[in-house]
């Protein structure tokens, strides 16, 4: 196995932390229902909930907070975004917004009418939320590689294009917008190569139908296609960046990922008159167009961001991190998603309790195993997440595989934290054959899993209790 790779980073200012007692983790698990959203932050010790918005900024980008201009119109900040952003995406029209999902609201209520297709290589939750909540359909066609979760394939991440032919050819006019999430977040953090953005802008060009990037982590693809595709390989990162973006119509991104900041997005367009409608919108429910429902030393932030995330110092140590952990916890007994994606490593946590059925949330119980060993907040991408039944039809949902997500926040742990992570799992893995499910006891008709409470289930009743 490699070496932890060297933070290319000092530490200038911390933030104390502290792991509670066992006995104070096992009360705090009571009280939170067996469920880590409900756990206070402070009583985490180490946080691997998301990547999103838990990043540290550097000192650059502490330094442009000061330099905020906070004018309700025209600021500073938002044309230094502005430029950065065209420079990277090639796209003339850059709007801001307070975060990624309000950019996806935007755009799909101007593009989509009921009854639409939106098609992509696999919509995050909130992108194909708003699809639905305007009436229309997301298709998600990810690659077929994708499906065998422990192949390894450079570009899992990609789009179907035989079955987005497929779809084109029996909806004659109904595909909208075709949507490349860069990196794939929802199938592992994996990249889209440049070959099949080239591919689908070719058929979105034929049928007249938009391509845009998810782009909220398209520096981690860009360092992944610079070093799996050959014919990209001794181009610059940026100079991949453009060439992926050369092909779209736009994009949004929410910047609480690459753009290395706490909070904010923004929506990128070629077209004027696309542009001019998400301004107007923009006023209705976010703020004046150029502060997008942040202050300017959000603006500041998220420019200084994008100017730094594009360094191959930085994704280098980034995803060689990501990856440092994916192996050592394969060492350690995990089976987990491969390749390793680019922000999380997902471990499979049916395969290691065979003995606890879905219904009975195998990654529960290795969540919650997490938090009991070493004060560490996971999450649970499996039964709860996405079985329960469907609110529209009544019908019992499956999830497709029971993982446990571990997000890494950028610039924020050493690899002595990361080496507990390990450690708590390596002891979980020796005592997995006496682990038991869980019982849900309260859950909310939507998105249960943020809210729902559960029951730990004697290791006896693992096999009787039912859903
Ligand atoms: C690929 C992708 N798109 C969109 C979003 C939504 O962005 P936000 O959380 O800033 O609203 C996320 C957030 O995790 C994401 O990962």
């Amino acid at each position: 196995m490699s070496d932890h790779p060297i933070e290319p980073f000092r530490i200038k200012a911390v933030e104390p932390i502290r792991l509670l007692t066992r006995g104070e983790r096992e009360q705090r698990l009571t009280d939170a229902g067996f469920n880590v959203f409900n756990l206070k932050a402070e009583d985490v010790y180490i946080d691997l909930l998301t990547d999103s918005g838990t990043g540290a900024m550097s000192q650059r980008q502490w330094g442009g907070l000061l330099q905020g201009d906070e004018s309700y119109a025209g600021c500073r900040n938002y044309y230094h975004l502005q430029e950065v952003v065209q420079d990277i995406t090639g796209y003339p029209h850059v709007i801001p917004t307070h975060q990624g999902r309000s950019a996806e609201h935007m755009l799909f209520t101007l593009l989509l009418e009921k009854g639409d297709y939106v098609v992509s290589n696999t919509h995050f939750d909130t992108t194909r939320a708003n699809v639905l909540y305007r009436g229309a359909i997301p298709i998600d066609l990810p690659d077929p590689s994708c499906t065998d979760v422990t192949a390894d394939h450079p570009f899992k991440g990609n789009l179907d294009c035989e079955r987005f032919e497929e779809l084109i050819q029996s909806k004659p006019g109904r595909v909208k917008v075709c949507v490349l999430t860069i990196t794939n977040n929802s199938v592992g953090g994996q990249p889209v190569s440049v070959t099949n953005v080239k591919q689908v802008a070719e058929i979105c060009k034929r049928h007249d139908i938009r391509l845009m990037f998810d782009c909220a982590r398209f520096a981690e693809n860009a360092w992944f296609v610079s070093q799996r595709e050959h014919d990209q390989s001794g181009r610059s990162l940026k100079e991949i960046a453009q060439t992926i973006f050369s092909y779209g119509d736009g994009c949004w991104m929410s910047s609480k990922k690459d753009g290395l900041a706490n909070i904010g997005g923004f929506v990128a367009v070629r077209d004027d008159e696309l542009a001019e409608r998400v301004r107007e919108m923009m006023v209705v429910i976010e703020g004046f167009p150029t502060y997008g429902g942040l202050a300017g030393r959000d603006l500041e932030a998220v420019a200084r961001g994008l100017e730094e995330v594009l360094t191959a110092e930085y994704l280098e140590y980034r995803t060689g991190q990501v990856e440092w952990l994916g192996e050592s916890l394969s060492e350690a007994g995990a089976q987990i998603v491969r390749p390793i994606g680019g922000h999380a490593v997902f471990i499979d946590a049916g395969a290691m309790y065979p003995h606890i059925p879905p219904h009975q949330f195998p990654g529960q119980t290795l969540t919650v195993g997490f938090y009991r060993e070493g004060g560490i907040r996971t999450v649970e991408i499996g039964s709860i997440m996405f079985g329960g039944t469907d609110p529209e039809t009544g019908k019992q949902m499956q999830a497709p595989h029971e993982f446990v997500r571990l997000a890494i926040p950028r610039r924020v742990y050493t690899a002595t934290h990361l080496q507990l992570v390990v450690d708590a799992y390596r002891r979980l893995y020796a005592a997995r054959e006496r682990a038991s499910g869980f019982a849900i006891e309260y859950q909310s008709r939507f998105l249960r899993h943020f809210t729902a409470r559960l029951r730990e289930l004697p290791s006896r009743e693992s096999e009787t209790v039912g859903r």
